[in-house]
Protein backbone atom coordinates (compact mmCIF):
# COMPACT_ATOMS: atom_id res chain seq x y z
CA UNK A 1 0.00 0.00 0.00
CA UNK A 2 1.06 3.72 -0.77
CA UNK A 3 1.46 5.71 2.35
CA UNK A 4 0.99 9.05 0.88
CA UNK A 5 -2.34 9.91 -0.53
CA UNK A 6 -3.25 12.84 -2.45
CA UNK A 7 -5.56 15.48 -1.44
CA UNK A 8 -7.05 18.82 -2.71
CA UNK A 9 -5.39 21.74 -1.65
CA UNK A 10 -8.43 23.93 -1.84
CA UNK A 11 -11.92 24.13 -1.13
CA UNK A 12 -12.26 25.41 -4.86
CA UNK A 13 -9.67 23.00 -6.34
CA UNK A 14 -12.00 20.13 -5.52
CA UNK A 15 -15.49 21.79 -6.43
CA UNK A 16 -13.35 22.35 -9.86
CA UNK A 17 -12.39 18.70 -10.30
CA UNK A 18 -15.45 17.69 -9.31
CA UNK A 19 -17.37 19.57 -11.33
CA UNK A 20 -14.81 19.04 -14.08
CA UNK A 21 -16.01 15.17 -13.75
CA UNK A 22 -19.63 16.03 -13.86
CA UNK A 23 -19.61 18.68 -16.29
CA UNK A 24 -19.10 16.65 -19.57
CA UNK A 25 -20.08 15.69 -23.24
CA UNK A 26 -23.58 14.73 -20.83
CA UNK A 27 -23.88 18.30 -20.13
CA UNK A 28 -23.19 20.17 -23.24
CA UNK A 29 -24.06 17.37 -25.74
CA UNK A 30 -26.41 14.89 -24.19
CA UNK A 31 -28.72 17.04 -22.41
CA UNK A 32 -29.73 19.34 -24.83
CA UNK A 33 -30.31 16.29 -27.06
CA UNK A 34 -31.83 14.67 -24.92
CA UNK A 35 -34.41 17.52 -23.89
CA UNK A 36 -34.69 18.16 -27.64
CA UNK A 37 -36.23 14.36 -28.24
CA UNK A 38 -38.23 14.85 -25.27
CA UNK A 39 -40.49 17.41 -25.75
CA UNK A 40 -38.13 20.50 -24.96
CA UNK A 41 -38.93 22.31 -21.40
CA UNK A 42 -41.03 19.94 -19.55
CA UNK A 43 -37.54 17.69 -20.00
CA UNK A 44 -35.79 20.02 -18.62
CA UNK A 45 -38.40 21.13 -15.58
CA UNK A 46 -38.44 16.98 -14.94
CA UNK A 47 -34.34 17.15 -15.28
CA UNK A 48 -34.09 19.30 -12.64
CA UNK A 49 -36.41 17.74 -10.10
CA UNK A 50 -34.48 14.45 -10.33
CA UNK A 51 -31.24 16.09 -10.32
CA UNK A 52 -31.61 17.27 -6.77
CA UNK A 53 -33.86 15.17 -5.44
CA UNK A 54 -32.55 11.83 -6.53
CA UNK A 55 -28.91 12.37 -8.06
CA UNK A 56 -27.88 15.07 -5.18
CA UNK A 57 -28.38 12.59 -2.38
CA UNK A 58 -26.55 9.55 -4.16
CA UNK A 59 -23.79 12.10 -5.09
CA UNK A 60 -23.60 12.67 -1.38
CA UNK A 61 -23.55 9.45 -0.38
CA UNK A 62 -20.56 8.16 -2.88
CA UNK A 63 -18.44 11.39 -1.41
CA UNK A 64 -19.18 10.57 2.30
CA UNK A 65 -18.33 7.17 1.21
CA UNK A 66 -14.65 8.22 -0.42
CA UNK A 67 -14.12 10.75 2.65
CA UNK A 68 -14.72 8.49 5.29
CA UNK A 69 -12.98 5.77 4.12
CA UNK A 70 -10.18 7.80 2.71
CA UNK A 71 -8.82 4.88 -0.12
CA UNK A 72 -10.15 3.43 -3.39
CA UNK A 73 -13.76 2.40 -4.33
CA UNK A 74 -13.10 -0.95 -2.85
CA UNK A 75 -11.49 -0.30 0.11
CA UNK A 76 -13.66 2.59 1.32
CA UNK A 77 -16.50 0.22 0.68
CA UNK A 78 -14.84 -2.89 2.72
CA UNK A 79 -14.09 -0.49 5.59
CA UNK A 80 -18.11 -0.15 6.07
CA UNK A 81 -18.59 -3.74 6.03
CA UNK A 82 -18.09 -5.62 9.24
CA UNK A 83 -18.91 -9.21 8.23
CA UNK A 84 -17.50 -11.70 5.28
CA UNK A 85 -20.46 -11.05 3.13
CA UNK A 86 -20.73 -7.55 3.32
CA UNK A 87 -16.51 -7.34 2.12
CA UNK A 88 -17.72 -9.31 -0.62
CA UNK A 89 -20.70 -7.66 -1.68
CA UNK A 90 -18.41 -4.05 -1.17
CA UNK A 91 -15.73 -5.60 -3.11
CA UNK A 92 -18.21 -6.74 -5.95
CA UNK A 93 -20.15 -3.05 -5.85
CA UNK A 94 -16.39 -0.99 -5.52
CA UNK A 95 -14.40 -3.27 -8.50
CA UNK A 96 -17.48 -3.07 -10.20
CA UNK A 97 -17.59 0.63 -10.23
CA UNK A 98 -14.00 0.93 -11.34
CA UNK A 99 -14.62 -1.35 -14.16
CA UNK A 100 -17.81 0.77 -15.25
CA UNK A 101 -15.55 4.29 -15.19
CA UNK A 102 -12.98 2.10 -17.46
CA UNK A 103 -15.68 1.34 -20.12
CA UNK A 104 -17.10 4.27 -20.24
CA UNK A 105 -13.66 6.15 -20.58
CA UNK A 106 -13.11 3.59 -23.55
CA UNK A 107 -16.48 4.91 -25.46
CA UNK A 108 -16.06 8.57 -23.72
CA UNK A 109 -12.30 8.79 -25.57
CA UNK A 110 -13.75 7.54 -29.38
CA UNK A 111 -16.63 10.77 -29.27
CA UNK A 112 -13.53 13.15 -27.36
CA UNK A 113 -11.92 11.93 -30.24
CA UNK A 114 -14.14 13.18 -32.93
CA UNK A 115 -14.86 16.42 -31.26
CA UNK A 116 -10.82 16.75 -31.10
CA UNK A 117 -10.79 16.19 -34.91
CA UNK A 118 -13.45 18.84 -35.30
CA UNK A 119 -11.71 21.51 -33.47
CA UNK A 120 -8.62 21.10 -35.80
CA UNK A 121 -10.48 20.64 -39.26
CA UNK A 122 -11.35 24.73 -38.96
CA UNK A 123 -7.53 25.90 -38.12
CA UNK A 124 -6.80 23.19 -41.63
CA UNK A 125 -9.48 25.37 -42.89
CA UNK A 126 -8.11 28.56 -42.21
CA UNK A 127 -4.92 27.33 -43.43
CA UNK A 128 -6.13 26.22 -46.65
CA UNK A 129 -4.98 22.39 -45.86
CA UNK A 130 -7.66 21.16 -47.62
CA UNK A 131 -7.08 17.46 -47.80
CA UNK A 132 -6.30 17.80 -44.84
CA UNK A 133 -9.40 19.38 -43.62
CA UNK A 134 -11.49 16.60 -45.85
CA UNK A 135 -9.58 13.85 -44.08
CA UNK A 136 -10.25 15.39 -40.25
CA UNK A 137 -14.00 16.05 -41.44
CA UNK A 138 -14.67 12.39 -42.92
CA UNK A 139 -15.46 8.89 -40.70
CA UNK A 140 -12.23 6.74 -41.01
CA UNK A 141 -10.70 4.04 -39.33
CA UNK A 142 -7.20 5.66 -39.22
CA UNK A 143 -8.71 8.81 -37.54
CA UNK A 144 -10.93 7.66 -35.10
CA UNK A 145 -7.68 5.66 -33.98
CA UNK A 146 -5.27 7.84 -34.28
CA UNK A 147 -7.68 11.24 -32.52
CA UNK A 148 -9.07 8.46 -29.73
CA UNK A 149 -5.32 7.41 -28.74
CA UNK A 150 -4.16 11.23 -28.70
CA UNK A 151 -7.21 11.72 -26.27
CA UNK A 152 -5.99 8.77 -23.93
CA UNK A 153 -2.29 10.06 -23.97
CA UNK A 154 -3.77 13.24 -22.84
CA UNK A 155 -5.66 12.15 -20.29
CA UNK A 156 -2.81 9.67 -19.17
CA UNK A 157 -0.55 12.73 -18.89
CA UNK A 158 -2.44 14.72 -16.45
CA UNK A 159 -3.32 11.50 -14.09
CA UNK A 160 0.22 10.89 -14.33
CA UNK A 161 1.00 14.13 -12.18
CA UNK A 162 -0.99 13.19 -9.64
CA UNK A 163 -4.25 14.67 -7.58
CA UNK A 164 -2.90 18.41 -7.05
CA UNK A 165 -0.46 18.98 -9.69
CA UNK A 166 -2.25 16.70 -12.59
CA UNK A 167 -6.46 16.69 -11.38
CA UNK A 168 -6.65 19.88 -9.66
CA UNK A 169 -4.16 21.99 -11.49
CA UNK A 170 -5.92 21.36 -15.00
CA UNK A 171 -9.44 21.48 -13.85
CA UNK A 172 -8.70 25.02 -12.14
CA UNK A 173 -7.77 25.83 -15.74
CA UNK A 174 -9.80 24.01 -18.34
CA UNK A 175 -13.12 24.91 -16.17
CA UNK A 176 -13.05 28.64 -15.83
CA UNK A 177 -11.90 28.49 -19.95
CA UNK A 178 -14.98 26.35 -20.56
CA UNK A 179 -17.24 28.75 -18.69
CA UNK A 180 -15.64 31.56 -21.03
CA UNK A 181 -16.33 30.17 -24.34
CA UNK A 182 -20.30 28.58 -23.38
CA UNK A 183 -20.91 32.17 -22.72
CA UNK A 184 -19.44 33.74 -25.95
CA UNK A 185 -21.07 31.46 -28.18
CA UNK A 186 -24.26 31.73 -26.15
CA UNK A 187 -24.07 35.36 -26.63
CA UNK A 188 -23.58 35.16 -30.21
CA UNK A 189 -25.76 32.79 -30.95
CA UNK A 190 -28.96 34.41 -29.37
CA UNK A 191 -28.19 37.63 -31.24
CA UNK A 192 -28.82 35.30 -34.61
CA UNK A 193 -32.14 35.02 -36.60
CA UNK A 194 -34.62 32.54 -35.71
CA UNK A 195 -32.90 31.96 -31.93
CA UNK A 196 -36.17 33.71 -30.35
CA UNK A 197 -38.11 30.52 -31.50
CA UNK A 198 -35.79 28.21 -29.94
CA UNK A 199 -35.77 29.80 -26.63
CA UNK A 200 -38.97 29.19 -26.43
CA UNK A 201 -39.19 25.49 -27.21
CA UNK A 202 -36.32 25.07 -25.12
CA UNK A 203 -38.21 27.18 -22.12
CA UNK A 204 -41.85 26.92 -22.77
CA UNK A 205 -42.98 23.28 -21.20
CA UNK A 206 -45.76 21.31 -22.59
CA UNK A 207 -47.27 20.21 -19.18
CA UNK A 208 -48.84 17.29 -20.90
CA UNK A 209 -45.91 15.28 -21.10
CA UNK A 210 -44.14 15.31 -18.03
CA UNK A 211 -45.37 12.19 -16.36
CA UNK A 212 -44.15 9.96 -19.33
CA UNK A 213 -42.26 7.15 -18.04
CA UNK A 214 -39.97 7.48 -21.40
CA UNK A 215 -39.15 10.68 -20.23
CA UNK A 216 -38.84 9.53 -16.75
CA UNK A 217 -36.11 7.23 -17.62
CA UNK A 218 -34.03 9.05 -20.06
CA UNK A 219 -34.08 12.17 -17.40
CA UNK A 220 -32.71 9.75 -14.33
CA UNK A 221 -30.88 8.34 -16.26
CA UNK A 222 -29.09 11.84 -17.74
CA UNK A 223 -28.86 13.06 -14.29
CA UNK A 224 -27.03 10.09 -13.25
CA UNK A 225 -24.65 9.78 -15.70
CA UNK A 226 -24.35 13.88 -16.09
CA UNK A 227 -23.13 13.47 -11.67
CA UNK A 228 -21.23 11.21 -13.09
CA UNK A 229 -22.72 8.21 -9.96
CA UNK A 230 -22.34 4.61 -10.18
CA UNK A 231 -18.50 4.67 -11.09
CA UNK A 232 -16.89 4.94 -8.12
CA UNK A 233 -15.36 8.08 -9.42
CA UNK A 234 -17.25 10.49 -6.45
CA UNK A 235 -16.13 8.10 -4.02
CA UNK A 236 -12.47 8.09 -4.84
CA UNK A 237 -12.85 12.20 -5.32
CA UNK A 238 -14.62 12.38 -2.12
CA UNK A 239 -11.88 10.49 -0.46
CA UNK A 240 -9.33 13.49 -1.32
CA UNK A 241 -11.73 16.01 0.15
CA UNK A 242 -9.96 16.78 4.07
CA UNK A 243 -11.80 16.30 6.72
CA UNK A 244 -11.78 20.18 7.52
CA UNK A 245 -14.82 20.60 4.35
CA UNK A 246 -18.25 20.70 4.91
CA UNK A 247 -19.57 17.73 2.55
CA UNK A 248 -22.84 19.20 2.05
CA UNK A 249 -22.26 21.89 0.98
CA UNK A 250 -19.68 20.77 -1.52
CA UNK A 251 -21.71 18.01 -3.08
CA UNK A 252 -24.33 21.13 -3.73
CA UNK A 253 -22.21 23.14 -5.34
CA UNK A 254 -21.01 20.60 -7.86
CA UNK A 255 -24.99 19.48 -8.14
CA UNK A 256 -25.68 23.01 -9.08
CA UNK A 257 -22.42 23.31 -11.13
CA UNK A 258 -23.16 20.60 -13.14
CA UNK A 259 -26.99 21.31 -13.53
CA UNK A 260 -26.21 25.03 -14.28
CA UNK A 261 -23.84 24.38 -17.15
CA UNK A 262 -26.22 21.83 -18.62
CA UNK A 263 -29.07 24.18 -18.76
CA UNK A 264 -26.75 26.93 -19.91
CA UNK A 265 -25.60 24.67 -22.80
CA UNK A 266 -29.13 24.53 -23.53
CA UNK A 267 -29.30 27.87 -24.05
CA UNK A 268 -26.60 27.50 -26.91
CA UNK A 269 -27.81 23.99 -28.41
CA UNK A 270 -31.23 24.38 -29.01
CA UNK A 271 -31.80 28.30 -30.29
CA UNK A 272 -28.65 27.28 -32.19
CA UNK A 273 -30.74 24.52 -33.99
CA UNK A 274 -33.69 27.16 -35.25
CA UNK A 275 -30.56 29.40 -35.96
CA UNK A 276 -29.67 27.11 -38.59
CA UNK A 277 -33.07 26.41 -39.58
CA UNK A 278 -33.58 29.54 -40.32
CA UNK A 279 -30.32 29.34 -42.37
CA UNK A 280 -32.12 25.96 -44.04
CA UNK A 281 -30.43 23.68 -42.71
CA UNK A 282 -33.43 21.02 -41.78
CA UNK A 283 -33.73 20.32 -37.86
CA UNK A 284 -36.74 18.48 -38.20
CA UNK A 285 -37.11 14.08 -39.29
CA UNK A 286 -39.34 12.97 -41.26
CA UNK A 287 -41.11 11.76 -38.51
CA UNK A 288 -41.73 15.75 -37.46
CA UNK A 289 -39.47 15.11 -34.47
CA UNK A 290 -36.28 17.43 -33.95
CA UNK A 291 -33.25 15.36 -35.11
CA UNK A 292 -30.79 14.61 -31.82
CA UNK A 293 -27.77 13.44 -31.15
CA UNK A 294 -25.36 12.98 -33.50
CA UNK A 295 -26.97 14.68 -36.72
CA UNK A 296 -27.32 17.53 -34.14
CA UNK A 297 -23.43 17.98 -33.57
CA UNK A 298 -21.05 16.70 -36.11
CA UNK A 299 -24.04 18.12 -38.83
CA UNK A 300 -26.68 20.57 -37.94
CA UNK A 301 -24.32 22.70 -36.37
CA UNK A 302 -21.54 22.27 -38.50
CA UNK A 303 -24.16 23.18 -41.48
CA UNK A 304 -25.12 26.30 -39.21
CA UNK A 305 -21.08 26.95 -39.02
CA UNK A 306 -20.52 26.75 -42.36
CA UNK A 307 -23.45 28.88 -43.56
CA UNK A 308 -21.99 32.21 -41.44
CA UNK A 309 -18.85 31.82 -43.77
CA UNK A 310 -15.11 33.31 -42.24
CA UNK A 311 -16.96 33.67 -38.77
CA UNK A 312 -18.37 30.51 -38.80
CA UNK A 313 -14.93 29.12 -38.79
CA UNK A 314 -14.31 30.32 -35.55
CA UNK A 315 -17.28 29.66 -33.96
CA UNK A 316 -16.86 25.86 -35.30
CA UNK A 317 -13.18 25.93 -33.81
CA UNK A 318 -14.81 27.36 -30.39
CA UNK A 319 -17.49 25.34 -30.52
CA UNK A 320 -15.43 21.95 -30.95
CA UNK A 321 -12.80 23.10 -27.88
CA UNK A 322 -15.72 23.73 -25.17
CA UNK A 323 -16.56 19.81 -25.97
CA UNK A 324 -13.20 18.91 -26.19
CA UNK A 325 -12.10 20.89 -22.71
CA UNK A 326 -15.38 19.32 -21.06
CA UNK A 327 -14.73 15.71 -22.47
CA UNK A 328 -11.23 15.92 -20.76
CA UNK A 329 -12.16 17.14 -17.12
CA UNK A 330 -14.54 14.20 -17.13
CA UNK A 331 -12.58 11.88 -18.69
CA UNK A 332 -9.17 11.98 -16.16
CA UNK A 333 -11.87 11.49 -12.94
CA UNK A 334 -12.62 7.93 -15.01
CA UNK A 335 -8.90 7.27 -15.24
CA UNK A 336 -8.20 8.11 -11.63
CA UNK A 337 -10.90 5.29 -10.45
CA UNK A 338 -8.78 2.31 -11.49
CA UNK A 339 -5.48 4.13 -11.26
CA UNK A 340 -5.85 4.97 -7.69
CA UNK A 341 -7.33 1.29 -6.96
CA UNK A 342 -4.04 0.20 -8.63
CA UNK A 343 -1.49 2.47 -6.93
CA UNK A 344 -3.09 1.34 -3.45
CA UNK A 345 -3.69 -2.50 -3.94
CA UNK A 346 -0.83 -3.76 -5.73
CA UNK A 347 1.55 -0.75 -4.62
CA UNK A 348 2.60 -0.06 -8.28
CA UNK A 349 4.05 3.91 -8.59
CA UNK A 350 1.18 6.52 -10.22
CA UNK A 351 3.14 6.46 -13.80
CA UNK A 352 3.02 2.93 -14.17
CA UNK A 353 -1.03 2.57 -13.05
CA UNK A 354 -1.85 5.00 -15.49
CA UNK A 355 0.26 3.86 -18.40
CA UNK A 356 -1.07 0.45 -17.90
CA UNK A 357 -4.21 0.98 -17.44
CA UNK A 358 -4.45 3.91 -20.02
CA UNK A 359 -2.96 1.20 -22.23
CA UNK A 360 -5.44 -1.37 -21.36
CA UNK A 361 -8.41 1.58 -21.91
CA UNK A 362 -7.16 2.06 -25.41
CA UNK A 363 -6.70 -1.36 -26.32
CA UNK A 364 -10.70 -1.34 -25.40
CA UNK A 365 -11.65 1.69 -27.01
CA UNK A 366 -9.26 0.24 -30.55
CA UNK A 367 -11.69 -3.15 -29.84
CA UNK A 368 -14.60 -0.66 -30.09
CA UNK A 369 -13.55 1.12 -33.26
CA UNK A 370 -12.82 -1.91 -35.07
CA UNK A 371 -16.31 -3.31 -34.30
CA UNK A 372 -18.13 -0.12 -34.49
CA UNK A 373 -21.99 -0.90 -35.25
CA UNK A 374 -21.58 -4.19 -32.83
CA UNK A 375 -20.10 -2.77 -29.73
CA UNK A 376 -20.59 1.24 -29.38
CA UNK A 377 -24.00 0.68 -28.74
CA UNK A 378 -23.74 -2.03 -26.76
CA UNK A 379 -20.74 -0.72 -24.37
CA UNK A 380 -22.90 2.85 -23.80
CA UNK A 381 -26.45 0.90 -22.84
CA UNK A 382 -24.35 -1.51 -20.67
CA UNK A 383 -22.59 1.32 -18.52
CA UNK A 384 -24.90 4.14 -18.59
CA UNK A 385 -28.36 1.94 -18.21
CA UNK A 386 -27.17 -0.65 -16.06
CA UNK A 387 -24.03 -0.32 -14.21
CA UNK A 388 -24.29 3.05 -13.38
CA UNK A 389 -27.65 2.89 -11.61
CA UNK A 390 -26.90 -0.28 -10.21
CA UNK A 391 -24.19 1.06 -8.53
CA UNK A 392 -25.40 3.90 -7.64
CA UNK A 393 -28.33 2.42 -5.66
CA UNK A 394 -25.79 0.03 -4.13
CA UNK A 395 -23.95 2.98 -2.64
CA UNK A 396 -27.05 4.16 -1.51
CA UNK A 397 -28.00 1.00 0.17
CA UNK A 398 -24.40 0.60 1.83
CA UNK A 399 -24.73 4.29 3.66
CA UNK A 400 -28.57 3.91 4.40
CA UNK A 401 -28.86 0.15 5.73
CA UNK A 402 -25.07 -1.11 6.42
CA UNK A 403 -23.29 1.89 8.02
CA UNK A 404 -24.41 2.56 11.36
CA UNK A 405 -26.31 5.88 12.09
CA UNK A 406 -24.08 7.01 14.62
CA UNK A 407 -20.59 6.58 12.70
CA UNK A 408 -22.53 8.65 9.57
CA UNK A 409 -23.66 11.22 11.44
CA UNK A 410 -19.88 11.48 13.08
CA UNK A 411 -18.50 11.61 9.07
CA UNK A 412 -20.56 14.48 8.10
CA UNK A 413 -20.18 16.63 11.08
CA UNK A 414 -16.32 16.85 10.41
CA UNK A 415 -16.26 19.93 8.80
CA UNK A 416 -19.71 20.71 9.32
CA UNK A 417 -20.50 20.64 13.38
CA UNK A 418 -23.64 21.67 13.24
CA UNK A 419 -24.96 18.82 10.75
CA UNK A 420 -27.20 16.68 13.49
CA UNK A 421 -29.87 19.92 13.67
CA UNK A 422 -29.49 20.89 9.55
CA UNK A 423 -32.49 19.98 7.60
CA UNK A 424 -29.80 17.97 5.62
CA UNK A 425 -29.82 15.74 8.36
CA UNK A 426 -33.27 15.50 8.91
CA UNK A 427 -34.31 14.42 5.63
CA UNK A 428 -31.14 12.82 4.02
CA UNK A 429 -30.57 9.79 6.09
CA UNK A 430 -34.51 8.52 5.51
CA UNK A 431 -34.43 9.41 1.42
CA UNK A 432 -31.13 7.28 1.36
CA UNK A 433 -32.44 4.82 2.98
CA UNK A 434 -35.37 4.53 1.20
CA UNK A 435 -36.31 7.10 -1.48
CA UNK A 436 -33.59 6.85 -3.47
CA UNK A 437 -32.59 2.77 -4.09
CA UNK A 438 -36.85 2.34 -4.35
CA UNK A 439 -36.83 4.81 -7.13
CA UNK A 440 -33.46 3.86 -8.72
CA UNK A 441 -35.02 0.10 -8.94
CA UNK A 442 -38.21 1.22 -10.25
CA UNK A 443 -36.22 3.02 -13.27
CA UNK A 444 -34.07 0.15 -13.57
CA UNK A 445 -37.22 -2.08 -14.24
CA UNK A 446 -38.92 0.04 -16.27
CA UNK A 447 -35.23 -0.01 -18.38
CA UNK A 448 -35.70 -3.75 -18.70
N1 LIG B 1 -20.39 13.26 -16.07
C1 LIG B 1 -19.72 13.14 -17.30
C2 LIG B 1 -20.49 13.87 -18.40
O1 LIG B 1 -21.51 14.41 -18.16
C3 LIG B 1 -19.51 11.73 -17.71
C4 LIG B 1 -18.94 10.83 -16.67
C5 LIG B 1 -19.59 9.65 -16.38
C6 LIG B 1 -17.78 11.13 -15.99
C7 LIG B 1 -19.10 8.78 -15.43
C8 LIG B 1 -17.26 10.28 -15.04
C9 LIG B 1 -17.92 9.09 -14.76
O2 LIG B 1 -20.10 13.88 -19.53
Amino acid sequence: MSTVRGEFSSRFGFIMAAAGSAVGLGNIWGFPTQTASNGGAAFVLVYLVLAFCLAYPALMAELVIGRHGQANAVSSLQKLSGNAFNKRFAFGVGFGGIICAGLILSFYAIVAGWMFSATLEPIAKLTSLSDTAQWLNSQSLARDLIFTALFVVLTISIISKGVENGIEKWSKRLMPALLGILFLLIAYVLMQEGASEGLKAYLVPDFSSILNPELLVSALGQAFFSLSLGTSVMIIYGSYISRQENLVSLGAYVTLIDVFIAFVAGLLIIPAMYVAQAQGVEIFGPSGQLLSEDTLVFQVLPALFESMGEVGLFVGFAFFALMSIAALTSSISMLEAPVSYAVERFALSRLQATWVIGGLISLVSFTIIFNFSSLFGFVVSLTTQFGQPLIGMFCCIFVGWIWHRNGLLTEIKSGYPDAEHSVFWKIWPWYIKFVCPLAIALVFIHTL
